[in-house]
C-alpha cells in the first residue's frame, strides 16, 4: 500500500492506511503531532484559526491554507509550515509573532497563530503595501480585539509603512530567485517525477474508502472504468465542504489536485484556462493576460474575484470544484459561474472517449457522472465590449453573495446595444440570463432614461426570484436585481451620457473606495506609578501569538479516549415516543449512548435555587422537546468526527407536534408566555404635552462568536475525575456534576487555563458541555473530549436576549419626557432560568431622568433554546432602548439628537456627561462634520451619510465570590498566584500581576499567575460582569497587605533589604509566604461608568451596503491599571456591538423553529473592513474611583452598549435617503434591528421611477 509523504516544520511525516478519510491536516497536526500551535473554531473554512502555510511542491513558496479543510492524504510532498514552526521560546519568536504581541493584537488569543500564519504566507508571497495587507485578511476572524491593533501590527510590514520595522531581508522572506527549485517557474508547478519520488497511486483508508492520486486525465477514467462511478469524489481543493458539508465521503475519492495537464494556460482563439487551477493560479492568468490585446477586460474578472472567499481558501479551491459546486446546488451564487457566463465563455467536459465544449448554461444541465471538467475558454473581446460585475455581500469580505450579477454589453459607436447579457445569481435556481430584457434591450441606445425605464419594467417581470431562507426576502433581492441594472449603467455610462451629477454617485463600489484604516487612542498614563497604570501589553501576548498557550482542548491525547456528541432532536415542541439509536450503535467507531435515565443524579446542569438559575435546566430532554435541536442524547466514539457522524444516525419517534413561537414579537403578546418581573412606578409628570409618542422596538439574539466552542476533556483519576473545562464557572461545573454523577464534590478537580473567548457564553451553557463530557468519562471509566461543533453550539445552545418594549410617552417641545409608560419584554427562550433582565433593571432609564417614567419589565418565553449571558445582558437591551427613546423625540420633533439627550439627562447623578460630552464634540469636530455630512447628503442621491451619538451609563452590579492565594517562593523571590478569576482575554491575569508587582515593589517578570483550579481556588463564582479584574486586583492587594505586614518589622531590621534577601530571611525566621485573599459581597464597589460615541457611516441606498466612516468614543474608565489593555477591551466591545446592530442576523425557520443561520456561511460577525475606517478611543481625563479598585473602572463590556450609535447613524442615512423620495424626515419608520444590507436598502423606500442617468 502507498503512503503520502510531507513534511511539517522541516520534519518527514508519513501517513497511509492508518487514517481515514475524515482526517485533515488540523487533525493530524493536532492529535497525531501533538502541534496544538493551530487552532480551529468552524472547521469549514470561515474562521481562519486554523490556517497554516504549505507549499505544495517541494521548494515552492509557501501559501496559507486552511489546515481544516485539507485532507491528510492530499499533503503528498507538501512543506507544511505551523505556527510551532516560525518560531518559538526554544528558537526565538518571529518578529510577527512579536510585532503582533507588541501591538496588543491578541487579547484571548485563540485567534492569533491564524493571523500570524496568514502574515507569516502573505510576506513569503510578496512585498505587500499596506492597503495589500489590510485586504489579505478576509480570511481571519478575531472577536476580541476588534481588529484594529491586529491591523496595525500588521502594517508595520508593509513595504510603504511609515515607521516600517522590518526589511522584507529581516524577514527571511524565500525570493523567487533564491530558491533553485522555483526559480524558472510559471504560475504552475512543474515537477520532476525524480523530484518527488514514486507517483502515488493507492490508499486503502481506515474506513474502507479507496483514494487515488493520478498525474493524468487518462487515470481518472481507468480508475473508473475499474472501480465504477456509482460513488465518487474528485478531490482537488476539498474546500466545497466549507460550503455544503460532507456528511460521509463516497467510496472512491481521486485526487487530482496535481492533474498537470488541466493546470495550464494556453491560446487558442480563446485563452484556455486548466480547470484545476486554483482561484489564485486563476487569478495570476487573469492578471497576466489582461495585458494582452482583446484581453483586457479580465481585469473586471480579476477585481470580482478578490472578493471570492479569502486567499487561504483560494489558494486550495479550483475552478473546477467551483463550477462543480454550481452544477450539483444551482443555488449556489457561484461568482466563478457568474463571470464566465457573462463573458460567454464556455466549458470543456471530457468522457472517456470524448471532450465536448458546452455553454456554461448547458454544463449546469449536463449529466457529469463519469465526466471530467477539463478547461474554461475564455473568448477575446474588443473594446466595444462594456463589462461590469457586482457582488452584493452582507459584509464587507468573506461572504457568499446575496445577490451577484454580471452585465455585458456590446455596442456600436454610438452606444446603441449590439447584443447583451445580463446575468445573476442568488434569485432562484433557474433565473440565470434576463432574456427578455436582453431582447428588449438590443438595438436600443443604452445611456438613456427611456431604455432605463424600459428595460427596468421588463426586468421587474422578467427576474424568477424564490424565497431561499435564510437568505434575504425576495422583495430585496428583486430590488437588487434592479438596482444593480441600474448600477450597472451608471458605472458604464461615459460622464457626457450621465448628466445628472446626483445620481451619478451610484455608480461605485462602496467597500472597494475604503481607505486605510486608522485608529487613534488617547488616554493619560502616570510613570510615577508604573507598573501601575502602564499601558503594556499582555503578560502572554507573546505566548499567544507563538501558539505556545494552552486552552482546553489542547490538552494531550490519552490512549483510549473517546469523544463525545449530543444528538439533537429536529422538532421543536413535541413528545418524543421512541430513541433507536441501534443504527447509530452499528456505525464503526461508537462506543456508547446515553439518554436522561442514564443520568444517576438530577438531569440538570444548572444549580436551581441561585439568583441567576433559578431552576433546573435539563442536560438531557426528558421526554418533552422544548426547543427546535434541543440535547436528547449523547453518542460516544473512537473519534471526533464518528460522535458527530452516528449522532445524525440516531432516529427518533416524535408524537403531538407543535409549531413553536420563536419570535418575541408575536411571544409578548400572550399573557400565559409572560411574567411581570417588576413595575417601577414614576414619581412625577409634567403637563407640557406637545407630543404623544406610542410604539414599539425590537432587537434580536446575538451569537457569542467565541472561537474557542464549548469544549471539556475529563479524565478519570484516582480520586474521580480531573476535568479540563472551557468554562468562565468552574465552581459551577464541579457543583453540577458532582449531584448529576452523585459523587462528592471534593472527587471533582476542574481546571481551566484559559478561555478562547467568553463573553458570556461560557458562564453557564460550557457545563451542559462538561456535565455530559463527565458522564461519559465516569460510565466508560475512560478519558472523554467533548467538542462541541460551532453549528451543534449555533443551534442546541441560548443567545444573548431578545428584547421587546411597547411604550406610549409624551413630550415638551424641547423633547423633555412628559411621561413615559414602558413595558420590556425579554426572551429568555424556553425557560425562565437566567433572569438577565435583572441586570439591566438599574439602567432602564441609561442616564436619563426617570422620575417621569413608569417602567414595567416582563420575562417572556420563546419556543427557542435558553438564552444566556451575552456581553452587557439585559443592560445593552435596555440601555439601548432607552437611547432609542431619545432618537425618536428627535425625529419626531426635529430637534438636535444630542440636545434631546441633554435636556433629558438626569443631572443630579449623572452630570458627569454633560461635560464629556462637550469634549467628544470637540475632539470629533462634530459641528464642521454634521455640515459636511449635511452637504454630502444634499450632492447625492444614492450614498447618504449619517453622524450620531450614544449616551452610556453603566453600573457595575454585584460582586464576585473569588479565592486569591499568592505564594513566594523562599529561594529566588519569585511570586506565584492563582486566582478565581477565568482569564479569557481581558487580560485579568496582566492586571493581577501589574498591581502586585506595585504593591511588593518587584519586577513584573518575578511574577506568575498560575491556571484557575477548583483545588487551590474553590467556590469561585462566575467570571463576568466586567468584575473580574478588578475583583481580583482587590483580592491581590489584600495579599500582598498581608504579606507585606508580615514582613514589615524584618524589612526595618534588615534595614530596607533586596527582596530576595527579605524573602530568604523571612523564610528562615519561620514567616509564612503564603496569603490569601477572600472577595465576597463586602467588597461590592458602587460607581457609574459614562460613556459618549459619535459615529458616522456611509450607505449605499441602491444595495443597503455601508461603511463606518468615522468613531469618536470616549469613555470613562477611571485612572486605568493598564490603559493599553483597557483600550482593547473599550474596542473589541465596541466592535462586538457593532456586529449586533449590523450584519449578525439570526434566522429562525417560524414554522419548525429551526436556527438557519447555524454556521459562518451564513452568520456574519464584522471582519477587518468592517469595523470604522477612522476609529478614536479617548478615556477621560482625571478620573479616580477609589483607592481598593486603583483608581480604576471596569470595561470588558460597557463599551458593547455604545455600538447602538451605528444604527442610529444607519437611520439617519436611511432617512436622508427616504427624503429623496418624499418621505418626511420627522416620520418615523419601524426597523428592528440588526440593520441589515436588506434592510437599510428596504427603508430608504426607493422606487424603480428613481433611477435616472439624465
Ligand atoms: C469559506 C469559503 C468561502 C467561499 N466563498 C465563495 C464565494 O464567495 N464565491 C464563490 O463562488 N465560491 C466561494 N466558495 C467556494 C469555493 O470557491 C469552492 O469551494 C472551490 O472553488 C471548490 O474547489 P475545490 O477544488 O476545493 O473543489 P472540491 O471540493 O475538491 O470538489 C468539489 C466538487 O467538484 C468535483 N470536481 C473537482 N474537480 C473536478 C473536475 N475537474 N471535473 C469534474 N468534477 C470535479 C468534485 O468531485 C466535487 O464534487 C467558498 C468556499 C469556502 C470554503
Ligand atoms: S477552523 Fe478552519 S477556518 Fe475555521
Ligand atoms: S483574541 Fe482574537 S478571538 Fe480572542
Amino acid at each position: 500500500m502507498d503512503r503520502v509523504d510531507f513534511t511539517v516544520n522541516g520534519e518527514q511525516c508519513s501517513v497511509g492506511c492508518e487514517v481515514d478519510s475524515t482526517v485533515t491536516l488540523l487533525d493530524y497536526l493536532r492529535q497525531n503531532l501533538e502541534l496544538r500551535g493551530t487552532k480551529y473554531m468552524c472547521r469549514e473554512g470561515g474562521c481562519g484559526a486554523c490556517i497554516v502555510s504549505a507549499a505544495k511542491c517541494p521548494g515552492d513558496t509557501p501559501q496559507s491554507v486552511n489546515a481544516c479543510l485539507v485532507s491528510i492524504t492530499s499533503c503528498k510532498n507538501w512543506e507544511i509550515t505551523t505556527i510551532e514552526g516560525i518560531g518559538n521560546r526554544l528558537k526565538g519568536y518571529h518578529p510577527i509573532q512579536k510585532t503582533l504581541a507588541e501591538h496588543n493584537g491578541s487579547q484571548c488569543g485563540y485567534c492569533s497563530p491564524g493571523w500570524v500564519m496568514s502574515m507569516y504566507s502573505l510576506l513569503k508571497n510578496k512585498s505587500p503595501t499596506m492597503m495589500e495587507i489590510e485586504q489579505s485578511l478576509g480570511s481571519n476572524v478575531c472577536r476580541c480585539t476588534g481588529y484594529r491593533p491586529i491591523l496595525e501590527a500588521f502594517k508595520k510590514f508593509g513595504k510603504d509603512s511609515p515607521d516600517k520595522i522590518l526589511d522584507i531581508e529581516d524577514l527571511k522572506i524565500c525570493k523567487k530567485e533564491d530558491c533553485n527549485s522555483c526559480s524558472d517557474r510559471d504560475e504552475w508547478c512543474f515537477i520532476d517525477k525524480e523530484e518527488v519520488g514514486n507517483i502515488l497511486k493507492y490508499i486503502r483508508l481506515q474506513d474502507n474508502r479507496d483514494w487515488y492520486r493520478v498525474e493524468t486525465v487518462f487515470d481518472i477514467f481507468r480508475i473508473w472504468a475499474e472501480r465504477g462511478t456509482d460513488s465518487y469524489m474528485l478531490v482537488a481543493g476539498n474546500t466545497a465542504k466549507g460550503v455544503y458539508p460532507i456528511e460521509e465521503y463516497p467510496r472512491l475519492l481521486i485526487d487530482v489536485s496535481e492533474v498537470s495537464e488541466l493546470k495550464n494556460y494556453l491560446f487558442d482563439q480563446n485563452l484556455v484556462v486548466g480547470a484545476l487551477n486554483t482561484l489564485t493560479e486563476f487569478m495570476t492568468i487573469l492578471e497576466t493576460v489582461s495585458k494582452v490585446q482583446y484581453f483586457q477586460y479580465l481585469k473586471v474578472l480579476l477585481d470580482h474575484l478578490k472578493l471570492v472567499a479569502h486567499i487561504p481558501v483560494r489558494n486550495l479551491g479550483t475552478i473546477a470544484g467551483n463550477l462543480m459546486i454550481k452544477h450539483h446546488y444551482p443555488s449556489f451564487p457561484s461568482d466563478v459561474f457568474l463571470l464566465l457566463e457573462t463573458i460567454g465563455a464556455q466549458i470543456t467536459v471530457a468522457t472517456s472517449l470524448t471532450k465536448k465544449i458546452l455553454k456554461m448554461k448547458d454544463f449546469l444541465k449536463e449529466d457529469m457522472r463519469g465526466k471530467v471538467v477539463c478547461s474554461v475558454l475564455i473568448p477575446p473581446l474588443s473594446d466595444n465590449h462594456k463589462i461590469v460585475t457586482f457582488k452584493i455581500m452582507p459584509r464587507a469580505q468573506n461572504a457568499h453573495a446575496i445577490v451577484n450579477s454580471g452585465f455585458h454589453y456590446t455596442l456600436n459607436p454610438n452606444n446603441r446595444v449590439v447584443s447583451c447579457r445580463l446575468v445573476y445569481s442568488g434569485l432562484s435556481d433557474s433565473f440565470i440570463r434576463a432574456k427578455a430584457t436582453e431582447n428588449y434591450l438590443t438595438g436600443k441606445q443604452l445611456f438613456s432614461d427611456e431604455t432605463l425605464q424600459g428595460a427596468l419594467t421588463v426586468l421587474e417581470r422578467d427576474l424568477v426570484v424564490v424565497p431561499n431562507p435564510p437568505s434575504p426576502s425576495v422583495e430585496y433581492r428583486r430590488q437588487l436585481a434592479l438596482a444593480l441594472f441600474y448600477k450597472g449603467l451608471l458605472s458604464l455610462s461615459p460622464k457626457s451620457a450621465t448628466t445628472n451629477s446626483r445620481a451619478r454617485s451610484g455608480a461605485g463600489k462602496i467597500h472597494e473606495a475604503r481607505p486605510l484604516s486608522d485608529g487613534r487612542q488617547i488616554f493619560d498614563t502616570n510613570p510615577t506609578l508604573w507598573p501601575l497604570n502602564k499601558p503594556m501589553p499582555k503578560i502572554d501576548g507573546l505566548i499567544q501569538c507563538a501558539g505556545e498557550a494552552q486552552y482546553t482542548e489542547d490538552v494531550p491525547t490519552l490512549p483510549r479516549e473517546v469523544f463525545a456528541a449530543f444528538v439533537l432532536s429536529t422538532v421543536s415542541l413535541a413528545k418524543i415516543e421512541r430513541v433507536d439509536a441501534s443504527r447509530a450503535l452499528k456505525y464503526p467507531g461508537v462506543i456508547a449512548f446515553y439518554t436522561a435515565s442514564d443520568i444517576p443524579g438530577p438531569n440538570s446542569y444548572t444549580p436551581a435555587g441561585r439568583t441567576f438559575n433559578l431552576t433546573n435546566e435539563e442536560l438531557l430532554c426528558n421526554g418533552e422537546v422544548k426547543f427546535y435541536n434541543q440535547p436528547i442524547g449523547i453518542i460516544v466514539g473512537k473519534s471526533y468526527a464518528i460522535a458527530n457522524r452516528a449522532a445524525k444516525l440516531v432516529s427518533v419517534t416524535y408524537s403531538n407536534v407543535r409549531k413553536p413561537v420563536v419570535d418575541i414579537k408575536i411571544a409578548k403578546n400572550d399573557p400565559t408566555k409572560n411574567s411581570m418581573v417588576t413595575s417601577i412606578d414614576a414619581t412625577g409628570r409634567g403637563n407640557d404635552v406637545t407630543k404623544v409618542i406610542t410604539g414599539e422596538n425590537t432587537i434580536y439574539g446575538q451569537y457569542h462568536f467565541c472561537m474557542e466552542t464549548l469544549v471539556t476533556v475529563s479524565h478519570p483519576i484516582e480520586e474521580g475525575l480531573k476535568v479540563y473545562a472551557a468554562t468562565q464557572w468552574t465552581d459551577i461545573v464541579q457543583q453540577m456534576t458532582s449531584r448529576t454523577l452523585q459523587i462528592e464534590q471534593n472527587r471533582i478537580d476542574v481546571q481551566v487555563r484559559r478561555l478562547g473567548g467568553g463573553y458570556g457564553y461560557k458562564i453557564s451553557r460550557a457545563t451542559q458541555i462538561a456535565v455530559a463530557c463527565n458522564l461519559v468519562a465516569y460510565k466508560l471509566n475512560r478519558p472523554c473530549r467533548f467538542i462541541q461543533s460551532l453549528t451543534n453550539n449555533m443551534r442546541a445552545i441560548g443567545k444573548r436576549l431578545p428584547c421587546s418594549v411597547n411604550f406610549e410617552m409624551a413630550v415638551d417641545a424641547k423633547g423633555v419626557i412628559q411621561y413615559n409608560n414602558f413595558s420590556s419584554y425579554s426572551d429568555n427562550g424556553y425557560i425562565v432560568n437566567e433572569p438577565l433582565i435583572n441586570l439591566g433593571l438599574d439602567v432602564y432609564n441609561n442616564c436619563y431622568d426617570k422620575t417621569r417614567w413608569n417602567y414595567k419589565a416582563f420575562n417572556t418565553l420563546t419556543d427557542t433554546a435558553s438564552n444566556t449571558w451575552c456581553r452587557s445582558p439585559g443592560t445593552l437591551e435596555n440601555i439601548a432602548m432607552a437611547e432609542f427613546f431619545m432618537e425618536r423625540i428627535s425625529y419626531e420633533l426635529g430637534l438636535d439628537p444630542v440636545d434631546v439627550r441633554l435636556n433629558n439627562l438626569d443631572n443630579a447623578t449623572h452630570g458627569d456627561l454633560r461635560e464629556m460630552v462637550q469634549t467628544l464634540k470637540m475632539n470629533s469636530d462634530y459641528d464642521n462634520r454634521r455640515k459636511a455630512v449635511n452637504k454630502f447628503n444634499s450632492e447625492n442621491r444614492w450614498r447618504k451619510r449619517g453622524l450620531r451619538f450614544s449616551f452610556l451609563r453603566w453600573t457595575p452590579a454585584g460582586s464576585l465570590y473569588l479565592d486569591i492565594t499568592m505564594s513566594v517562593y523562599h529561594d529566588d523571590g519569585t511570586v506565584a498566584i492563582t486566582h478565581g478569576g477565568i482569564e479569557m482575554g481581558q487580560g485579568v491575569n496582566t492586571r493581577a500581576i501589574q498591581v502586585c508587582a506595585y504593591l511588593l515593589n518587584i519586577p513584573v517578570e518575578k511574577i506568575q499567575i498560575k491556571p484557575n483550579d477548583t483545588t487551590i481556588s474553590p467556590n469561585n463564582f462566575a467570571s463576568g460582569g466586567s468584575l473580574t479584574s478588578q475583583n481580583v486586583a482587590i483580592g491581590v492587594q489584600k495579599c500582598c497587605e498581608q504579606l507585606l505586614s508580615r514582613l514589615a518589622s524584618l524589612r526595618t531590621e534588615l534595614n530596607n533589604p533586596t527582596w530576595e534577601v527579605l524573602i530568604k530571611t523571612a523564610h528562615s525566621r519561620d514567616i509564612d509566604l503564603q496569603t490569601h485573599g477572600f472577595i465576597n459581597m463586602n467588597d461590592v464597589q458602587n460607581y457609574h461608568i459614562y460613556g459618549v460615541t459619535s459615529v458616522e457611516v456611509e450607505i449605499d441606498v441602491l444595495t443597503g451596503e455601508s461603511e463606518i466612516i468615522r468613531v469618536d468614543l470616549l469613555e470613562d474608565v477611571g485612572r486605568s491599571v493598564n490603559p493599553e489593555i483597557d483600550i482593547g477591551q473599550v474596542e473589541g466591545a465596541f466592535i462586538m456591538g457593532a456586529g449586533y446592530w449590523t450584519s449578525e442576523n439570526l434566522v429562525y425557520d417560524p414554522t419548525t423553529g429551526e436556527l438557519l443561520t447555524n454556521r459562518t456561511w451564513e452568520y456574519w460577525v464584522p471582519q477587518a473592513r468592517d469595523i470604522p475606517q477612522d476609529f478614536r478611543v479617548y478615556f477621560r481625563k482625571r478620573s479616580f474611583t477609589n483607592d481598593i479598585l486603583f483608581g480604576a473602572k471596569a470595561t470588558g463590556e460597557p463599551a458593547t452598549c455604545m455600538g447602538v450609535a451605528v444604527a442610529f447613524a444607519l437611520r439617519e442615512a436611511i432617512v436622508a435617503a427616504r427624503s429623496e423620495v418624499g418621505l418626511p424626515r420627522n416620520q418615523w419608520f419601524e426597523l428592528d434591528g440588526p440593520y441589515t444590507v436588506e434592510k437599510i436598502c428596504m427603508a430608504a423606500g426607493t422606487r424603480k421611477e428613481d433611477f435616472k442617468l439624465i
